[in-house]
């Protein structure tokens, strides 16, 4: 089931959220609705507080090769372990922030650890796009947007945005 997607200001969007005690058939049955809402969107990755629900709970799916099979992944309680020094710079989006899009400067490796949807403990190092996607997802767990790593004056001016668009669409 497709859930509503938060846009950007919204307090829950600030908060830092709560982990995950044990991975229950309704905490499966959320990753399964968020994927399913990140495809459809599309997009690569989504937290779940940008769909109203403060726990740590990300999905992503970076694949992006036309043919190659599509890799849907299910952290619970995702933590970076350890990070590069070297750096990344992507062109940023955020589904909560629709057609913002802005440079962000991040670690190019790092390694994650997390409970996958059985309940294991998995660790694994993220290069590329995957790197840049989970670090921003994680962000979302704590109340971190990517337009929080921007300048002040770009920063309100796509806040100002953002609330236009919401004006209008509570219009509709
Ligand atoms: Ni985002």
């Amino acid at each position: 089931m497709k859930r509503p997607i938060l846009i950007h200001p919204d307090p829950r969007l600030k908060k830092v959220c709560a982990p995950v005690a044990d991975i229950s058939d309704d905490l499966r049955k959320l990753a399964d609705d968020m994927l399913e809402t990140m495809y459809d969107a599309p997009g690569i990755g989504l937290a779940a507080p940008q769909v109203g629900v403060l726990e740590r709970l990300i999905v992503l799916d970076c694949v992006k090769e036309e043919g190659e099979p599509p890799k849907p992944t299910v952290m619970f309680n995702p933590e970076i372990v350890s990070a590069s020094e070297e750096t990344n710079t992507y062109e940023e989006g955020c589904l909560s922030i629709p057609e913002q899009f802005a440079e962000v400067t991040r670690p190019k490796e790092v390694e994650v650890s997390w409970i996958d949807r059985d309940g294991k403990l998995q660790k694994q190092g993220f290069d590329g796009l995957w790197a840049t996607c989970v670090q921003h997802e994680i962000d979302h767990l704590n109340g971190k947007l990517f337009i929080d790593y921007l300048g002040a004056m770009k920063r309100q001016m796509i806040t100002r945005k953002m609330q236009k668009l919401k004006r209008e669409k509570a219009r509709m």
